[in-house]
């Protein structure tokens, strides 16, 4: 079996549902179960013996540990974080204790577990670590996009805290020689996602005839790739990844932020006719800037390609459309997950970015 933490957010969720759909190796599923963490988003799996969901912290030592003595996964994939930037300006501490000392303390447990392993089993065994385009960087207009040998350069506690668990990883490989991959993705979505992030958080303002903030001018530029995308690339990566190598996953989907949202508005003006606020886009509204803003990200994905053979399988055209027809016929869901601190957070955000 395979162990995945941060299984019941956006990613790690698509990822153990597609993995299963795919596969009958069964998954360990270790989850915090933060606000961005839902049991919902694997109601998929109720019932499936092959899913078992364990909720704990990924720097609680002693728990790791009895997890990888109990389930003795053949790979570990890391997807567990605190994700989301503007959160990090607000409260940086959780995004360091979380992203550096708790990817530490998954690397200790899961080294001591790994040096127990006969030789064979050490040989197969992994440990991917799920990273970001942001630990990169901003890129100008003509530079070229990311690749993996890129300088470090994060502008943000969330990047900068990614950052870090990343030189962990790669030291536990070449001090211990534990074999690890690592894969630095472009912006997700796609079902699921929390809607803090850019595009359902617009999605689900336009339904509920709020404003869309857009930050600054609307130019700052992000490479999209639909989520599915993203975990089939994890999977090419853990099968036939080369140990100790990182690999850079992108769409070439490069969007500003405001053709994002005008296209967000265009595809809810056709599929949602009868909404009260027509057309989605006036509701448009330029607010004060992110701090630190990183202006744009572009992912070289020749390596991933190349070596592996991945490519995605969505166009953005084809996974917009997708994405706005799941959040339609999803409306509980977003329900659901759109109560409590949810709330409590919009209102504390936004009220940094008055119009
Ligand atoms: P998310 O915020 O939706 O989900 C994170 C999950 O991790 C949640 O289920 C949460 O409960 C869990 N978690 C948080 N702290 C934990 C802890 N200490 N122990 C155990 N579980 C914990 O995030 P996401 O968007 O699904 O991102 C998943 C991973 O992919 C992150 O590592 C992120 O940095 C990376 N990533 C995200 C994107 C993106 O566009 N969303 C792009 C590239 C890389
Ligand atoms: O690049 C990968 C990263 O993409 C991941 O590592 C992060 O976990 C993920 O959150 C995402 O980071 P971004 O900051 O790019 O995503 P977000 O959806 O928050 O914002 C996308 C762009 O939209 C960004 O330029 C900021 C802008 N934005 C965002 C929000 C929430 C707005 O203009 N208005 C908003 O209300």
């Amino acid at each position: 079996m395979i162990l995945v933490t941060g299984g019941a957010g956006f990613i790690g969720a698509n990822f153990v549902i597609d993995w299963l759909a795919a596969h009958d190796e069964a998954v360990v599923n270790l989850d915090k179960l933060t606000y961005a963490g839902n049991l919902e988003n694997l109601r998929s799996l109720q019932g499936d013996a092959r899913h078992v969901f364990e909720q704990g912290d990924i720097g609680d030592r002693a728990r790791v540990d009895a997890l990888l003595q109990r389930h003795r996964p053949r790979a570990v994939i890391n997807f567990a974080a605190e994700s989301h930037v503007d959160r990090s300006i607000h409260g940086p501490a959780e995004f360091v204790q979380t992203n550096v000392v708790g990817t530490f303390n998954l690397l200790e447990s899961v080294r001591a577990h790994w040096s127990t392993l006969a030789a064979e089993e050490q040989a197969a065994f992994r440990f991917l670590h799920v990273s970001t385009d942001e630990v990169y960087g901003s890129l100008d207009p003509a530079d070229p996009a990311f690749s993996e040998t890129t300088a470090y350069a994060p502008n943000s506690p969330y990047s900068a805290s990614k950052a870090a668990s990343d030189h962990l990883v790669r030291a536990y490989h070449h001090t211990y020689g534990l074999p690890v991959l690592t894969t630095n993705c472009s912006n997700n979505y796609g079902p699921l996602q929390f809607p803090e992030k850019l595009i359902p958080l617009v999605i689900h303002n336009a339904l509920a005839g709020k404003p869309l903030p857009i930050y600054g001018d609307g130019s700052n530029v992000r490479d999209w790739l639909y989520v599915s995308d993203h975990c089939s690339a994890i999977r090419r990566v853990l099968g036939a990844g080369r140990v100790g190598e990182v690999y850079n996953i992108g769409g070439c989907n490069e969007k500003t932020n405001l053709e994002v949202v005008k296209t967000l508005c265009a595809i809810l003006d056709e599929l949602h006719p009868d909404s009260p606020v027509m057309p989605h886009a006036s509701l448009i509204t330029f607010v004060k800037d992110r701090a630190g803003h990183d202006r744009r990200y572009a992912i070289d994905a020749g390596k991933i390609e190349r070596e592996l053979g991945w490519t995605p399988s969505e166009t953005f055209e084809s996974g917009i459309r997708k994405t706005v027809a799941w959040y339609l016929e999803n409306q509980d869901w977003v329900k659901h997950v759109t109560s409590g601190e949810y709330r409590h957070w919009v209102s504390r955000n936004y009220a940094e970015h008055p119009a």
